[in-house]
């Protein structure tokens, strides 16, 4: 009876989250425009007058994958969103890279909830690092006031903080686990570095750090992030967008996600500074999939388009890949820090409620495509 409540309270908490999409950004948008009402009738949010806009000056040596390869490392971006299942390799998605894995190991920390896959694969001569996302992305996207400088002072470089606090959380291991796999027979692996959500900001702060720190001497690097969200200023992607890496981030349609951290806050840098993205975007927008221009910092014909109209359900579906599956273990979806945190104490759901779940953010996600909300729009123009 008593593990009948708790599954009772798990689900109307998440039935309210599901009809809220995500609570607590809504009401930090809905104070926001309390205090500036005219946020609504301007554009200049992540559209063509903002900074995102702004040309690329700096020398470009980033490559684009195939869609293949994004494809492929969806599936292990999406393994490991499944925090129990993937231990075992026994997630919805974990088939489709088990039979490529030599070995591989799964790290937490549950201080910052937060975990990390790092799989070996003989063959395909790769190490694959894959991070998890996590509800928690909306606690710490909202930690837009505190930007890090980069580790070794170099003062230009600013990272966004709560993308950094989670990165180094695992930081150690991964560095220690990927010397372990780079035995002398596999020093000439690649190395793939991909995430979803708060994943792809691991991912994205992790790609830089190894470049920056010159952590692994000489090795190829391949980033793929879908659903990524804005993690450091000008200074930070411009060195990323220099390094001889093959990548791309995927966005799917108006995907909230990849429109946050705000480009500015407000228009101006005086409580910040402004955002950017890496290149290269790679929009899906139903049937049509595009690389995005690499003249400027982002496209703005690309998913920036469909601003300020961006939607939470655009966040779920990724290629053949269907996110919300993982709501079906509802942990990460409910770990909100302050709030209540039932990794500890909700056992996994029994399966048949796991199947139920599934079938319902199907159909959620399939009904979904015209639900969209506002998000805020900064005041004014960015005048470079
Ligand atoms: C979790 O992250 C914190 C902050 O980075 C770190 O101090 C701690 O050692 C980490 N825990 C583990 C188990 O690595
Ligand atoms: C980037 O490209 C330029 C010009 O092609 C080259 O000189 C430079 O070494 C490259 N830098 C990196 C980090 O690959
Ligand atoms: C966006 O589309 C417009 C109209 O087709 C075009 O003029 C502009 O160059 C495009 N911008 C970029 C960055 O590709």
């Amino acid at each position: 009876m008593k593990i009948m409540m708790k599954y009772l309270f798990v689900l109307s908490v998440l039935a309210f989250s599901l009809g809220q999409n995500f609570p607590s950004a809504d009401n930090y948008l809905t104070d926001i425009h309390r205090l500036i009402p005219s946020f609504d009738q301007t554009n200049q949010y992540d559209g063509p007058a903002s900074i995102s806009s702004a040309p690329i000056t700096t020398t470009i040596n980033v490559t684009k994958p195939t869609r293949e390869e994004m494809m492929y490392y969806n599936y292990y971006a999406a393994s490991v969103d499944s925090p129990f299942e993937v231990k075992t390799m026994d997630c919805v998605y974990c088939p489709m890279v088990k039979d490529d894995m030599s070995q591989f190991v799964v790290f937490d920390n549950s201080t910052h909830d937060t975990s990390v896959l790092v799989a070996l694969s003989d063959k395909r001569k790769e190490i694959v690092v894959a991070f998890r996302g996590s509800i928690n992305i909306w606690n710490c996207i909202l930690d837009v006031y505190y930007i890090n400088t980069s580790p070794d002072g170099a003062d230009h470089i600013k990272i966004h903080k709560g993308f950094y606090i989670a990165t180094m959380s695992l930081y150690d291991r991964v560095v220690e686990k990927i010397i372990a796999l780079r035995s002398t027979k596999n020093k000439n692996y690649k190395l793939v570095l991909t995430g979803h959500s708060l994943g792809a900001a691991m991912a994205r702060v992790t790609q830089f750090l190894f470049l920056h720190l010159n952590q692994f001497p000489g090795i190829t690097m391949e980033v793929y992030t879908y659903g990524e969200p804005r993690s450091g200023n000008k200074y930070y992607v411009d060195f990323l967008n220099s390094q001889n890496v093959k990548t791309s981030r995927v966005t799917n349609r108006g995907d909230v996600v990849c429109h946050v951290a705000p480009t500015s806050i407000v228009g101006t840098e005086i409580v910040t500074e402004f955002y950017y993205h890496a290149l290269t975007e790679y929009w899906i927008d139903g049937d049509q999939e595009q690389f995005a221009d690499q003249s400027t910092y982002e496209d703005p014909n690309l998913s920036n388009s469909r601003g300020p109209q961006y939607m939470p359900i655009d966040h779920f579906s990724y290629f053949d890949v269907n996110y919300m599956r993982m709501a079906a273990d509802l942990h990460e979806w409910l770990a909100i820090p302050g709030v209540l945190h039932p990794v500890d104490v909700f056992p996994p759901l029994p399966k048949p409620i796991q199947s139920w779940l599934s079938d319902l953010s199907d159909k959620i996600v399939a009904r979904s495509k015209d639900i969209r909300f506002p998000i805020v729009k900064p005041l004014l123009p960015y005048s470079p």
